[in-house]
């Protein structure tokens, strides 16, 4: 593959991501100036996902905005698919969706796809699938989602208020559109095929619940767009509104790959992670420095494409000053060796993470009664 090419499907991220390729590819809208604005007054503030493009494309989000100062009240959906622990790089949708279900009072429906998981990898049994549905459920639970307005369910579970909605789906998509967006090969098990129809239907649910009409927001990083571009061509079919998107990049590996993947345990920092783990993989991370301490000094580093620039921007600076400064000054200018920037983040990331676990041991017993079944 040529290194200017990129795949991304909801099952596979490989090359280096052009995300404005990507956008024009997909058909998605940019996250412009004009919206940052329009929710800098409708809710005081711009909140740092927005600030720091780390969502930064939708689709239909002006339309869920029109409507919310309309008077009405929009749903969200979101989701995860139970391959393994959870990692960083899944906390930060989730944090921020928390963040919308605040500032917008808004309720929040949450998917748990141990289908997709079970038949998507060979080696996960469907009891895998269904305990890593469990365990991530306690990260999600301990960062805090209102009990009240969100309601988790696991896809075997609940496959009874699903399937029929899922059928309605199935039976507006064809097998070449199917094939068309995910790209399919002859060798695809079939229920690959049929699973875009599961990770819809919650889409229509609260319209469904509700015996009317009811918009729906679903934030997830932008892999997932080829199963909202379905769900989006089925909705007018069923008589629902579209569902809308806001779509975030994917949260770096610290190898300097394009994604954190839960396979490659090195690439990520797993919720679960003791301290010392995750100051080795930190420690042993990709950066964009220079081969010695001199040159770095004399020419500086590169934060484009360092995956420890990026876990302080997604996430871990909270003032915008002290990104400009580690950007500029620190990074560019050469004022700090990697090896120092690595250690300030561990620290930083190892009190996150404990302080996450210290949340989620709370909740141990309470998965199982958390999770919505039938
Ligand atoms: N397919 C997603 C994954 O593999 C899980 C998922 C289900 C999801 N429904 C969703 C993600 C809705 C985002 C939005 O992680």
């Amino acid at each position: 593959m040529p290194s200017e090419e990129f795949i991304v499907t909801p099952w596979e991220v490989e090359g280096h991501v052009d995300y404005n390729k990507l956008m024009l590819l997909f058909g998605t809208q940019p996250i412009d100036d004009e919206l940052l604005a329009r929710f800098q007054k409708l809710v005081g503030e711009i909140p740092l996902m927005l600030r720091r493009q780390v969502f930064f494309s939708h689709r239909d989000l002006d339309w869920i905005l029109d409507t919310y100062e309309a008077g009405e009240k929009f749903v969200l959906y979101t989701g995860r698919g139970p391959s393994g622990q959870t990692h960083l790089g899944h906390l930060m949708p989730w944090m921020f969706t928390k963040y919308l279900q605040d500032v917008f009072g808004a309720d929040l429906y949450f998917q748990m796809t141990d289908d997709e998981k079970f038949l998507q990898k060979d080696e996960l049994s469907a009891n895998a699938t269904r305990s890593f549905s469990y365990d991530n459920c306690l990260d999600l639970i301990a960062l805090g989602f209102d009990p009240e307005k969100t309601r988790i369910f696991l896809d075997t579970e609940y496959v009874k208020t699903l399937y029929p909605i899922a059928l309605e789906v199935a039976k507006r998509i064809t097998f070449s559109a199917a094939r068309a967006v995910f790209g399919f090969d002859a060798s695809a098990n079939i229920g690959m095929i049929f699973f875009t129809s599961m990770q819809s239907a919650p889409a229509f649910l609260p319209s469904i619940l509700a015996g009317r009409n009811v918009p729906v927001l679903i934030p997830c990083a932008i892999d997932q767009d080829p199963h909202f571009r379905i769900a989006r061509d089925a909705a007018p079919k069923m008589g629902y509104y579209k569902p809308a998107l806001i779509y975030s990049r994917f949260f770096p590996s610290l190898l300097g790959m394009d994604k954190m993947s839960a396979s490659l345990p090195d690439t990520s920092i797993f919720t679960t992670d003791t301290p010392e783990e995750a100051r080795k993989k930190i420690s042993n991370a990709f950066t964009g420095g220079r081969p010695t301490a001199e040159e770095q000094r004399r020419l500086g580093a590169n934060p484009d494409i360092c995956p420890i620039y990026d876990l302080y921007l997604f996430h871990f600076f909270e003032k915008d000053e002290d990104v400009a400064k580690l950007y500029n000054a620190e990074c560019k200018g050469g004022n700090i060796l990697c090896g120092e920037d690595k250690q300030r983040l561990i620290k930083i990331v190892v009190d996150f993470v404990k302080e996450h676990q210290r949340k989620r041991r709370q909740y141990l017993d309470k998965a199982r009664e958390i999770l919505q079944v039938g």
